[in-house]
């Protein structure tokens, strides 16, 4: 059994609750690696011996991003739809139908090419752990590869039929609900580990959402819904009363939410990723955040509402728009990930848990949010096999 030391860390963030800080912060940490997994953290100079070694010459470590909510299965792109709204455009979710027109042209081979151009470009940016939607299919045959095609790059993969009604079912929307908690369903759920509904005006609203949930969790799909983004609505309360393990969006959120929220294990995913992109008012995290509801960043990465991949750049959002602490925004793109996936073997550091992690090239992880825009990842371990030099 090989076994792999990362030493000279001068900061290390573990995430573990036991140092009393949020990040559990250890300075002049190593860590041991083997069979992909963290077996020793500690002081670097009781750093045992190993088989190979990395020099984190006192740069930050930190767990790999988990970025909980992308949807990468889809062709073409929208980036004239992006200028018109740079010029003053609303975005309303309209564009959704133009990507489903190129999702359904496209061949296996192009849509498996761009999910591993997004998640390969994620991962130079830190992330070793996210989650993929279907929803630009919106046919049981579409769909279905969507997913599978997903499965090949991540675990967490979620069926999102429920996207918006596509132009063929617009008069019958009854009907597309039957379809997507039938034979969609059928042909997707072996693909799957969660389930997501966009309910929001225009798309689905609080019965089909909750029809199509439950016809989810029945199949044993994890709950997951796309929440208040455009506007006020009963997403993050069905979220919550369906013992979601997370509502994303949460940008137009009244009292009853977050107290519904606050009471709850449902996680709140934020995605500033699609604030920036749609040029709309930032969620508020701080009021999330004080009332002590569970926040966690993700990118939403998409060709319509958010084309970012990065965490990182996420995080500095966080922090400049969202009154987020530079600590609050990288546990939140980190163990709150990995909350909102319902995982405890990702987003920390500590004894058993999966080998992931960043080395920045940066003494501190305040440099994320401090130095924006920046390529600070120097290298990224993944099941603790060291990726490419970034
Ligand atoms: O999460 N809101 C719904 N779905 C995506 C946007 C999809 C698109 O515009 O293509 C989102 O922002
Ligand atoms: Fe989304």
């Amino acid at each position: 059994m090989s076994s792999l030391l990362v030493d000279n860390i001068g900061e290390l963030v573990t995430n573990s609750a036991d140092s009393g800080d949020l990040l559990g912060l250890r300075r002049h940490a190593a860590l041991l690696v083997e069979e992909g997994r963290v077996v020793w953290v500690g002081p670097a100079r009781y750093a045992p011996a190993a088989d190979r070694r990395i020099d984190a010459e006192g740069a930050a470590v930190l767990p790999g991003f988990v970025d909980s909510h992308a949807h990468l299965v889809f062709a073409g792109d929208r980036a004239a739809e992006f200028a018109a709204r740079m010029a003053g455009e609303p975005y309303t979710g309209g564009g959704i139908r133009t990507t489903v027109g190129a999702t359904r042209a496209a061949s296996d081979g192009e849509l498996r090419a761009t999910v591993g151009r997004l998640r390969g470009e994620a991962l130079r940016q830190g992330t070793t752990t996210m989650e993929i939607k279907s929803g630009y299919g919106l046919t049981v045959a579409d769909e279905a590869r969507s997913l599978r095609i997903a499965a090949e790059f991540s675990g967490d993969t979620t069926f999102l039929g429920a996207h918006v009604v596509p132009a063929e079912y617009a008069d019958r929307p009854d009907d597309y609900v039957g379809l997507v908690c039938g034979p969609m369903l059928a042909a997707a759920a072996p693909h799957a580990r969660w389930i997501d509904v966009f309910c929001e005006r225009g798309a689905f609203d609080a019965d089909h959402a909750r029809a199509i949930l439950a016809c989810g969790q029945a199949l044993g799909l994890g709950v997951r819904v796309h929440a208040n983004q455009l506007g006020p609505g009963p997403g993050v309360r069905l979220g919550v009363e369906l013992g979601a393990a997370s509502v994303d969006h949460c940008t137009h959120l009244d009292d009853a939410d977050v107290d519904a929220l606050a009471g709850s294990e449902t996680v709140a995913t934020l995605l500033p990723g699609a604030e920036f992109s749609t040029r709309s008012p930032y969620p508020d995290a701080r009021r999330l955040l004080d009332a002590g509801v569970t926040v966690a960043l993700a990118t939403d990465c998409n060709p319509g509402s958010s084309y970012t991949s990065s965490m990182p750049f996420c995080v500095a959002l966080a922090v400049r728009e969202m009154r987020m602490t530079p600590a609050e925004a990288v546990w939140a793109a980190t163990a709150g990930g990995a909350r909102a996936l319902r995982r405890d073997d990702v987003g920390v550091l500590r004894p058993g848990a999966r080998a992931d992690l960043v080395i920045l090239d940066a003494p501190s992880h305040l440099h994320l949010a401090y130095r924006p825009g920046v390529p600070l990842i120097r290298q990224v371990l993944h099941n603790g096999v060291p990726q490419c030099r970034m």
